[in-house]
C-alpha cells in the first residue's frame, strides 16, 4: 500500500535510507530534516512494515526535486521504486509544478527508471543556484559522482515574483542558509523579474 508518510514512518525510513547511504548508494538524511519535511514524503507498507519511501520537495515556483528514493533490499524489483516515482510525479503535477529534478548514480537502478519515466540529463551547471544549498552539508559536495536528470511535468509558468519583493523578503530573514541562495540567481534573469 502506498500512502502519505507518518511521522511513526521515520525510525524505519532512516534505517533503510542511512544503510544504502553508507554503501554509497544515495545520500543520507539527518533525522531533523526528514520530521522537518515529513510531508514531502510518501511510504509503500508491506507486510506491516515500511518498505519503500521518496520525498518530493518543492524548490521554487517551477522547480521541485524528487529524493529519497529507497526501497528495502528483499522488496525490490516488485515495481515499489516505480510507483513511488509514479505518486511523487503525480504529486508534483496536481501542485502545479512546470519541472522535477533529482540527483541520481548514473548506472544505478533510479537512473533508469527515471530515464524510462521520461527524465533526461542535464549539465548540473543547468540547475538554477537554489538546488545547491543542500549540497553545501552533502559529504559529496567537493567530489559529487551524481548527475541530474530533469523532466517537464507541467506547463512552464511565468515568473510571479517580482525581484524587489524577493529582495525584502530576503533581507528580513537575514539572510539565513534556507534563502542565501536567493538573490544569486537574479543576474540570470529577465529584468524585474526572477526565475
Ligand atoms: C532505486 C530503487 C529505489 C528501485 O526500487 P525498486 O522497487 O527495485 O524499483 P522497481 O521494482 O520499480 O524497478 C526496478 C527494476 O525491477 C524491474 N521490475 C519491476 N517489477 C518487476 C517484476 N515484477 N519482475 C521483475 N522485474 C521487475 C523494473 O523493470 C526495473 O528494472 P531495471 O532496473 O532494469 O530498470 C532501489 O533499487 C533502491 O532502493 N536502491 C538503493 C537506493 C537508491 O539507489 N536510491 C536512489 C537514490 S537516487
Amino acid at each position: 500500500m502506498l500512502r502519505a508518510a507518518r511521522i511513526s514512518d521515520v525510525a524505519e525510513m532512516a534505517q533503510f535510507i542511512n544503510s544504502f547511504a553508507q554503501r554509497n548508494l544515495m545520500l543520507p538524511r539527518p533525522l531533523n530534516r526528514m520530521y522537518e519535511n515529513l510531508r514531502d514524503y510518501v511510504v509503500v507498507e508491506e507486510d506491516g512494515k515500511v518498505v519503500g519511501c521518496g520525498a518530493l520537495h518543492i524548490l521554487w515556483y517551477d522547480l521541485a526535486e524528487i529524493r529519497s528514493v529507497a526501497v528495502r533490499e528483499g522488496y525490490q524489483h516488485r515495481g515499489y521504486g516505480k510507483a513511488i516515482l509514479d505518486s511523487l510525479l503525480e504529486d508534483a503535477r496536481k501542485l502545479g509544478v512546470h519541472q522535477v529534478f533529482m540527483l541520481v548514480l548514473p548506472d544505478g537502478a533510479m537512473a533508469r527508471l527515471a530515464r524510462k519515466s521520461g527524465f533526461r540529463e542535464v549539465s548540473k551547471d543547468e540547475l538554477p543556484h537554489k538546488v545547491w544549498s543542500d549540497c553545501l552539508n552533502c559529504p559529496k559536495f567537493t567530489e559529487c559522482d551524481e548527475i541530474a536528470l530533469i523532466a517537464e511535468v507541467g506547463p512552464k509558468i511565468e515568473s510571479p515574483h517580482q525581484w524587489s519583493s524577493v529582495m525584502s523578503a530576503y533581507v528580513r530573514r537575514g539572510g539565513d542558509a534556507d534563502s542565501v541562495a536567493i538573490p544569486v540567481d537574479i543576474p540570470k534573469a529577465s529584468p524585474g523579474k526572477i526565475r
